[in-house]
């Protein structure tokens, strides 16, 4: 049921406190002054060599970075990404301040990450999740900055508990400028493992789509009438790049994908706009239970954060990655070779132990660690070239 969250402020002020590169150069004064002062006297017999550090290869390349920070170039280029961080923090406030903009799966990973970006910059959070205690935090952490949020503890994959969710938004706020359907559930099961599994299917696709359309259908209207409005869906990587053994998610999300191009089109003259973003692998408690993907590179939450910014302040269709969209040209251009490399993953990377049914303690790490083998090799090259796609 949608409840309202009663949050409580929590104060905590991080101001004043001296930051480590402070403290490491003060540091290193005084022990070069200590040095200065222990020099040993002149005695006229000549000094031991004093052991050199060794130069490891991580410290070489430390000492190049510190140089080209050092130089003018290093420092031009320091100077202009922080115009640019300064630029798109304006154009991100410009877009949402004292603007509602509903978050879903706010409590954790991306949406979390989002909510606090949206917040800061000026954002009236409207935050949705099951847990309340995780919601609490996140809107204690808002709060505790000066940000203004609202959180509803709902399910959103119960339709009723959808309307219930709308109706208290749209009582309490009027309307919603921008929506952010980003609450989901993934599962990772091939299609020979799932023949006895038809509620995985209606699972992803009772969060992934039926959910995300319910928000759709609450808040589109209040958006038409008032000629504004901004709806982001966060999808997949997968619906480019179709990997093996997630057809019931990137089914799923491929459909919100679909109903949204075919939306756009009826809104566009209304100025309510569509993005899709096909958000490649993100080191979030999703992806944890997945042993596997500890070896594989994938975005922090704040960099996925990021591209849902990106979002925000440009509305573009559709936000994804280089290889996302060599993934989707591939399927389009080559799909016969593009199915073979597909199949290759899929022989190559395991099927997860919870999809083998092996769920016991200890279990779910059996072939799911790092590389002790060719083919476990094989498996982290792979998933190294095409880093951000999930197998
Ligand atoms: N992580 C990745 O690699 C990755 C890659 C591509 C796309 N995505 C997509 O990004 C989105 C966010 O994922 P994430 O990685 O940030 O996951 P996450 O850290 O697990 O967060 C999921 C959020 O959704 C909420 N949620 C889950 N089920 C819900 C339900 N039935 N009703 C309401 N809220 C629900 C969770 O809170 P409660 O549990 O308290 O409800 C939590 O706040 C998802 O749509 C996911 O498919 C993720």
């Amino acid at each position: 049921m949608a409840t309202r969250s009663t949050p409580n402020k929590t104060a905590s002020s991080t101001s004043g406190v001296k930051t480590g590169t402070q403290k490491d150069a003060a540091a290193g004064r005084s022990t070069a002054r200590a040095a200065v002062r222990s020099r040993p006297p002149k005695t006229g017999k000549p000094a031991p060599a004093e052991a050199k550090p060794a130069r490891t290869p991580r410290s070489m390349l430390d000492s190049v970075s510190q140089a080209i920070e050092a130089s003018a170039l290093g420092k031009a280029g320091a100077a202009a990404s922080a115009i640019a961080r300064s630029r798109r923090a304006s154009a991100l406030g410009r877009r949402v301040r004292n603007k509602h903009v509903v978050v879903t799966g706010a409590s954790s990973g991306i949406g979390q990450d989002c909510a606090l970006k949206l917040a800061a910059a000026g954002a009236t959070v409207i935050l949705a999740a099951r847990t309340p205690q995780k919601l609490q935090d996140t809107v204690d952490r808002i709060r505790a900055d000066g940000g203004k949020a609202h959180a509803y503890a709902c399910d959103l994959s119960e339709m009723a508990d959808c309307e219930r969710f709308v109706a208290a938004v749209l009582a309490e706020h009027r309307h919603v400028d921008i929506l952010i359907n980003n609450a989901g559930r993934s599962i990772r099961r091939s299609v020979r493992s799932s023949f006895d599994r038809f509620h995985d299917y209606e699972r992803t696709m009772q969060l992934n789509y039926f959910g995300a359309l319910k928000l759709i259908f609450g808040f589109a209207p209040a958006m038409l009438e008032r000629q504004n409005g901004h709806i982001i869906n966060i999808s997949s990587i997968g619906v480019l790049a179709s990997p093996p053994r997630f057809s019931a998610y990137v089914a799923s999300k491929a459909a919100l994908d679909a109903f949204s191009l075919c939306a756009a089109s009826e809104f566009a003259d209304a100025n309510v706009r569509f993005t899709t973003i096909n958000m490649p692998l993100v080191r979030t408690p999703m992806i944890a239970p997945t042993k596997l993907y500890d070896a594989f590179p994938a975005l922090t939450p704040d960099e996925a954060a990021e591209l849902v910014m990106t979002a925000v302040i440009d509305k573009p269709k559709r936000v994804a990655t280089g290889l996302g969209r060599a993934g989707a040209v591939a399927q389009a251009m080559a799909p016969g070779i593009s199915e073979f490399v597909l199949n290759q993953a899929f022989r190559l990377f395991p099927e997860s132990a919870a999809a083998r049914g092996a769920n016991g303690p200890g279990q779910a790490d059996e072939s799911e660690t790092l590389p002790t083998d060719p083919v476990d090799l094989a498996r982290k090259l792979f998933a190294q070239v095409f880093g951000g796609v999930y197998w």
